[in-house]
């Protein structure tokens, strides 16, 4: 069935100018890949904004005009390895995203987050947690991204594991005393002073202290807190051996292995797919 092309933009399209001028590069003509000069395939490639991610925005009206310019001559929309890219290889471990996709600060703030987490002396179900915690943001999604990071995981960690990351993002918003954790100062300047998780958060929380391995989703959001420094270096293969004992690299590849998740890996190494 043919994709309709509503053109119609939301009101809160902000004007170029109005924009500042590091946000201002981001209009529609970004989402086009020109061939490269040596480009076997001379064809320009289009991306579609996905769609989550455009949705209440102004680039949400993209859309439209994406299937527009896919009508002009030579022009195609963008599946498989995008050139942007570096290309991942053919059976991807969890390493390569980290390196190849992620981006440096969140690839950052998962290492720095593990080596505080071993520096603290925990186990290695900690450790791991702490590693894996914000991977959802790292490279695929930001709202719900403890549930998305815990499913992306859930076949490849023990259970513990993909419970102490789902539940990290509910007990983020709730102070601890009695372990010394406090609201975290970044949630106030990210969502200013007056901002109230909403009611099934709450409830999370309050489900999640009262689990056996509540202390162990604890320990990540304790380890979380300090560990934004985007000068700092970590090497990933500091963690080699703990993700050796602790995360279950399929043969095949992540993405390749038929799991009910490998969709969502398949989904960072080619994110720009149009289907
Ligand atoms: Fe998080
Ligand atoms: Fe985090």
């Amino acid at each position: 069935m043919p994709e309709t092309t509503p053109v119609q933009g939301p009101s809160s399209r902000a004007l170029p100018h109005e924009l500042p001028a590091s946000l201002r590069g981001a209009g529609a003509s970004d989402w086009i890949r020109e061939p490269l000069d040596d480009a076997v395939d001379r064809r320009r490639r289009l991306i579609m904004p996905p769609t989550v991610a455009v949705m209440g925005t102004p680039a949400s009206a993209y859309h439209g005009a994406m299937m527009a310019e896919s009508r002009q001559p030579d022009t195609i929309f963008m599946m498989g390895d995008n050139p942007a890219l570096p290309k991942m290889p053919e059976r991807p471990a969890l390493k390569d995203f980290f390196l190849l996709r992620f981006p440096p600060f969140s690839r950052g703030h998962l290492l720095q987050s593990a080596r505080l987490a071993r520096l603290n002396g925990h186990d290695e179900k900690v450790i791991t947690a702490c590693l894996l915690h914000d991977i959802a943001n790292a490279g695929l999604l930001r709202s719900n991204h403890g549930y998305w990071g815990a499913q992306l995981v859930g076949p490849y960690v023990d259970e513990e594991v993909a419970w102490a990351i789902e539940k990290h993002e509910a007990l983020r918003y709730f102070a601890d005393e009695s372990v010394g954790y406090t609201y975290p100062d970044a949630y106030v300047d990210y969502f200013g002073p007056d901002y109230s998780p909403p009611e099934y958060v709450r409830r999370e929380h309050e489900a999640a202290r009262r689990h056996r391995w509540y202390m162990t989703s604890r320990l990540v959001t304790i380890n979380d807190l300090y560990s934004f420094d985007p000068a700092a270096v970590v090497d990933f293969d500091e963690f080699e051996d703990i993700i050796g004992r602790n995360f279950r690299q399929p043969g095949e590849g992540l993405g390749f292995d038929g799991s009910p998740v490998a969709h969502m890996w398949r989904t960072m190494i080619w994110p720009n797919n149009f289907l």
